[in-house]
């Protein structure tokens, strides 16, 4: 059992994958649940409502933050803990990962503040594997104009801020040696899959 995390800009195909790992892990009789953040509990999917809202009070910075990290802090507690406990393989959409590229990248937010605020509500759990779906800006710009529903808060940010949020990922892979797999999302589905589980192959983790 493994925690994985799954990072990247909107339309990078996360899900997608995150599915398609998930499938493997049923064939293959290992226990595992699947997540996000926002989210991960009911106190979650409430706040993700005040997070994604475009009305008029919509959170300054600084409250963004704090609520992704409140989020985090009953997420850990409630699920991923238990879970990983119960030897449960946990396939996450989203973590500590996405405030620093988000909060500090994006809103430009100190990073160290970010990573102390991290720490705190994760009390130091990571993922084994952060799986980052790297995607240059405009291709993500695309795929989201393809999508029917209205863009929330970080849809309707512009190219400089997804340009921001892509680079504080790519500086994290750089920095987190083996904790990080980054596979370009312009890569098939299916090829996606394959280079993800040949990855947790090598590494022993899947037959
Ligand atoms: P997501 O659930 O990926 O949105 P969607 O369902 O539209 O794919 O996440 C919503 C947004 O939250 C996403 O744009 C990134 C942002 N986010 C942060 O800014 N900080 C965080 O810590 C997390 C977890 C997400």
């Amino acid at each position: 059992m493994h925690f994985l995390a799954f990072e990247g800009l909107d339309g990078a195909g996360k899900s997608t994958l995150i599915h398609g790992l998930q499938r493997e892990l049923e064939a293959q009789g290992q226990a595992n649940v699947m997540t996000r953040e926002p989210g991960g509990s009911a106190l979650g999917d409430e706040v993700r409502e005040l997070l994604l809202r475009v009305q008029d009070d919509a959170p300054v910075p600084r409250a963004e933050a704090l609520l992704y990290q409140a989020v985090r802090a009953q997420h850990v507690e409630r699920l991923i803990k238990p879970a990983l406990a119960a030897r449960k393989w946990v396939l996450c959409d989203r973590f500590a990962a996405s405030s620093v590229a988000f909060q500090s990248g994006g809103r430009e937010i100190n990073e160290d503040e970010i990573h102390w605020l991290n720490g705190f509500s994760t009390r130091g759990l990571q993922p084994d594997l952060y799986v980052l779906l790297d995607l240059p800006v405009d291709e993500s710009l695309k795929r989201l104009s393809g999508r029917a529903q209205d863009p929330d808060r970080f849809e309707r940010e512009n190219r400089e801020f997804h340009e921001r949020v892509r680079t504080a990922y790519l500086r994290q892979a750089q920095a987190g040696g083996e904790r990080w797999l980054v596979l370009s999302a312009l890569e098939t589905p299916v090829r996606l899959q394959e280079l993800l589980l040949s990855e947790l192959k090598k590494r022993k983790w899947l037959n």
